[in-house]
């Protein structure tokens, strides 16, 4: 089961340069949401009718923990949804683990074993992304690990297993690494079928749009800092831009696409 989703990327601010990053069309740009604006798209997602029953917030960026008033943005979305839900690096964890609630979601980024993490992450960072994950799992923070599979960690799978397990993660997300040209990185579908397949023998994961139909603008959109709406994190398409309400922009329920035809148009069956 899915949920309506809001992914709002909430700067363009991040200290690391991933190899793999999707979001590189804006991370020169030095945008950041501003807070009354997350409010507005806020109230504005939470009464748009969308297709299903759950709705979901999810910050992300750049790296949402170096948004400029972390906390208030944090207090702004437990006023809408109770909890705070984000994609990390991991850095800055230790210095807001005050700011954390035990029903939180804090989904931080490991993409591999040391060499391979620091390789594509830049060096220094697979260090500080265990640190955080030490330092949620002993306050008792609802985490888990978001793992993009590339060709350059399809070795480190039973790594990001163990992590899982050392640090009592709620679940593995086993991101399909999303190319914007042909890349000597991508894993063939198939082969990230199979070891999403392998790693849910072993932890929880999640079943994904890529895999069920191409929901995008249709069960929600992502927002970049600098106010454009995308159709999703994956396909960026742009479909509007704030303040447009949200329902004006979206597409409609029947027109759930092939993925092959937006996010996956590059991979390999
Ligand atoms: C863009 S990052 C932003 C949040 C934060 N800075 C972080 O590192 O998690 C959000 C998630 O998208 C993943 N990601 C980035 N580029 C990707 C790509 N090309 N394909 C698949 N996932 C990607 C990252 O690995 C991370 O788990």
């Amino acid at each position: 089961m899915g949920e309506n989703f809001l992914a709002l990327h909430v700067t363009s601010k991040c200290q690391l340069r991933c190899k793999h990053c999707y979001c590189r069309s804006y991370t020169h740009a030095n945008a950041e949401m501003p807070l009354e604006i997350v409010r507005n798209l806020c109230e504005d997602f939470l009464s748009t009718e969308f297709p299903l029953r759950e709705y979901g917030i999810i910050l992300s960026g750049g790296e949402p923990l170096l948004y400029s008033r972390f906390e208030q943005l944090c207090n702004l979305v437990r006023e809408f949804q109770g909890h705070v839900r984000l994609s990390t690096n991991g850095i800055l964890i230790p210095k807001y683990i005050h700011i954390f609630e035990r029903n939180d979601g804090i989904q931080v980024s490991i993409d591999g074993d040391r060499e391979t993490h620091d390789s594509i992450r830049g060096k220094g960072s697979y260090d500080k992304a265990i640190k955080a994950l030490e330092c949620l799992k002993e306050h008792g923070i609802r985490h888990s690990i978001g793992f993009a599979l590339c060709k350059l960690n399809f070795h480190c799978i039973d790594h990001i297993i163990e992590l899982c397990k050392k640090y009592e993660c709620t679940m593995l997300n086993v991101e399909l690494y999303q190319p914007f040209k042909k890349t000597r990185l991508t894993v063939r579908f198939t082969e990230w079928l199979k070891a999403k397949e392998y790693v849910s023998k072993h932890v929880k994961t999640l079943v994904t749009c890529v895999e069920t139909g191409c929901v995008a603008g249709i069960y929600g959109i992502a927002v970049t800092p600098d106010l454009n709406y995308w159709d999703c994190p994956r396909h960026q398409e742009i479909i509007g831009r704030y303040p447009q309400p949200i329902k004006e922009v979206l597409r409609e329920p029947e027109d759930i696409m092939n993925p092959f035809d937006t996010c996956c148009k590059y991979m390999v069956w």
